[in-house]
This record gives structure tokens, sequence and C-alpha cells, in this order.
């Protein structure tokens, strides 16, 4: 009988603490990738895209080709926009060498890129030094964990902006859709 009791209550709880999971959430709402005018055959988008896997659980997953290889020079522009009317640029708009930050894995200084690609490193082939010798870049079914990942930002639609640029020469834009609910 107490066992049966304990058990019950330990269902209880696992179903409360559901809930308060289900209120507080991070997903994806929209992926777009395009290869930009300036790539001059340099990139190839293959696929972009989301999938809902169950309620509030998205994953997303890309693949561009890399068609010039190696690549010794390429650096990223990361930018945030909060969507209020329209979107508007929201706290991050830096540009780093992807390359010095892959090989870098190790480094305990959290800057916002670091945080951005540890969170996908085990999602994605993200894990090169360069020279950039693999013939593409790709994230493979990844999903938003709130435990994971509580950006201390308020409840809203975000936007994050990915520009790859190869030598100097903006190659690819890909922007990320999530939506915070608290
Ligand atoms: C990099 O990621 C790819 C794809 O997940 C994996 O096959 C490969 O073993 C990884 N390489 C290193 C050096 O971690
Ligand atoms: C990459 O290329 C750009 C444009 O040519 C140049 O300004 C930059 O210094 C290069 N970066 C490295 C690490 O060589």
């Amino acid at each position: 009988m107490r066992s049966i009791c304990l058990l019950q209550s330990f269902i209880l709880l696992c179903a409360s603490l559901n809930e308060i999971a289900s209120v507080r959430l991070l997903k994806f709402t929209n992926v777009k990738c395009k290869d930009l005018p300036t790539t001059n055959g340099f990139t190839k988008y293959e696929y972009c895209h989301l999938k809902v896997v169950r309620r509030n659980y998205v994953e997303l997953s890309l693949k561009v080709n890399l068609l010039q290889l190696p690549i010794t020079n390429l650096t990223c522009r990361l930018q945030c926009f909060q969507r209020t009317d329209g979107y508007r640029p929201f706290l991050y708009n830096v540009h780093f060498d992807f390359c010095k930050l892959m090989a870098a894995q190790k480094n305990y200084d959290l800057s916002f890129e670091r945080f951005i690609f540890g969170a996908i490193r085990m999602h994605s082939n993200f894990n090169h030094s360069c020279p950039w010798k693999e013939s593409y870049m790709m994230v493979e079914k990844y999903a938003l964990d709130f435990t994971k990942i509580n950006m201390p930002v308020p409840a809203g639609v975000y936007r994050l902006d990915f520009t790859f640029y190869a030598y100097g020469i903006p190659r690819t834009l890909t922007q990320v859709f999530f939506e915070k609910i608290e």
C-alpha cells in the first residue's frame, strides 16, 4: 500500500514538473538559408529546414557544400535581432575569426560566439580547425533545449543571422528564428 502511494506521488510530481517545463521553453520557429550573390561559386546550399518532432520540439538541419577547398580564411558575423514591430538589432553584433574559434575549443572565456557554436558542436561538423578541408558544413537535427541553453533574454521572438565570409567576401546568410516563452 505504502509503495503504491509513493509511486502515485512520484507520478504526480513528474506531471507537475512536466507542466512547469512546458511553460518555459525555447524553440525554433523558422530558418532561411541562402548563397549570397557574392558567393561566386564558393558555396551551394543543399538543404535547410526545420522538423517538428513533437509539440515544442523542433529540429534544425542544414547543409551547405563548399566548392573551393581548402579554405584558409573563414570569418563569421553573428547578429541578433528581437521582434518588436519588425526585427530590431538586439545586443549582439560580432564579427569573429571562425578558424580561430574552431582551433581553440578549450578556451574558457565564454564569448557569445563560443556559446552558440559550443551549443551546436555535437550536432554539426563545426569541429575542425583551418585549413577547412571538408567539402561541406552541416548541422544535423539540432533542437533548442531550455534546460541547457538558459539565455538571459526576455521572452519573445528572436532572429540570429550568421553571415559566413571566406577571404573577406560574404558567401552565405543563414537566418535562424526562435521563440522564448516563460
Ligand atoms: C567532427 O564531426 C563529425 C560529424 O559529427 C565527426 O564525424 C568527426 O569525427 C568529428 N571530428 C572531430 C575531430 O571531432
Ligand atoms: C582574411 O582575409 C581578409 C580579407 O582579405 C583579411 O583582411 C584578414 O586579415 C584575413 N584573416 C586572416 C586571419 O588571415
